[in-house]
């Protein structure tokens, strides 16, 4: 396969954004969610990217280290202040990873959605979305993995990015750029025309149907997955019942 490549010029992606998105770019950061937290509390507007070529301590869901070697795949955060009630804003994670699966369809892979927020393709995660809110604004940190060929161990029996799925390698301006223009979209239907947002999770929805363990605040749960409810919430088929459930992390299906 073609070396994957190692330094890209982002600004005429960047220049095509839709408002009111804009592009930082850094060589190397500790993680580019602690980068858009700072801009955020100095004042920065809503829509602002920081992308990282490298990230030293970028951070996945519970704490957990997040892979992104430098120049072979994305990791981005983006500034949302939204004008929403904040029990909506959970709902941000679904619709940036509904946008990363968007984009991902738009060159030709078929990509799905394991609720919460991860992407994946066949049996394997492709993306991870983490997104940490604080009293005015929320951060929504995306990592995508475009163009990277080996993995470390502990994750490299569930990683994939779109290269291996492709077999090419992808220019990682166009698809930070089908991101954005997706998100765009989908953003803004947290509040209004969540119905819409919804309809598109579901049928991406990779969950469905399969019986899953995973760990909720309330304790562990195992049961099938009925769908998704008009929240967004997970509807598992359990022994006690059929539950609601607003987040749950360590999400796996079960195969019984
Ligand atoms: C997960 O699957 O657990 C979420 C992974 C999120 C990784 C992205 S990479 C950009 C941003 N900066 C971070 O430190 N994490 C997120």
């Amino acid at each position: 396969m073609t070396p994957a490549i190692q330094s890209e010029d982002f600004t005429a992606a960047a220049a095509d954004f839709p408002e009111p998105f804009r592009l930082l770019c850094r060589a190397s950061v500790e993680s580019t969610n602690d980068e858009v937290r700072q801009l955020a509390q100095a004042g920065a507007a809503d829509g602002l990217i920081v992308l990282a070529d490298r990230q030293t301590a970028g951070r996945g869901r519970r704490g957990a280290a997040w892979f992104s070697p430098a120049g072979e795949s994305l990791a981005f955060s983006i500034l949302v202040r939204p004008t929403e009630p904040k029990a909506l804003w959970p709902r941000l994670a679904l619709a940036a990873g509904l946008a990363v699966t968007e984009a991902v369809e738009t060159f030709g892979l078929s990509a799905g959605i394991k609720w919460p927020n991860d992407v994946w393709i066949g049996q394997r995660k492709v993306a991870g979305i983490l997104v940490e809110a604080a009293a005015d604004f929320a951060v929504v940190g995306i990592g995508l993995n475009v163009n990277t060929t080996s993995f470390p161990f502990e994750v490299s029996q569930i990683a994939t990015s779109l290269s291996l799925e492709a077999s090419q390698v992808f220019s990682r301006a166009e698809v930070l750029g089908a991101i954005i223009r997706q998100f765009s979209v989908r953003r803004p239907q947290i509040g209004h025309d969540f119905d819409d947002l919804l309809d598109a999770v579901r049928l991406r929805c990779i969950l469905s149907g399969k019986r899953v363990s995973l760990s909720t605040v309330n304790g562990p749960r195992i049961g099938v997955v009925e769908g998704m409810a008009a929240g967004g919430e997970l509807l598992l088929r359990t022994e006690n019942g059929l539950e609601r459930l607003i987040q749950a992390d360590d999400v796996r299906v079960v195969v019984s």
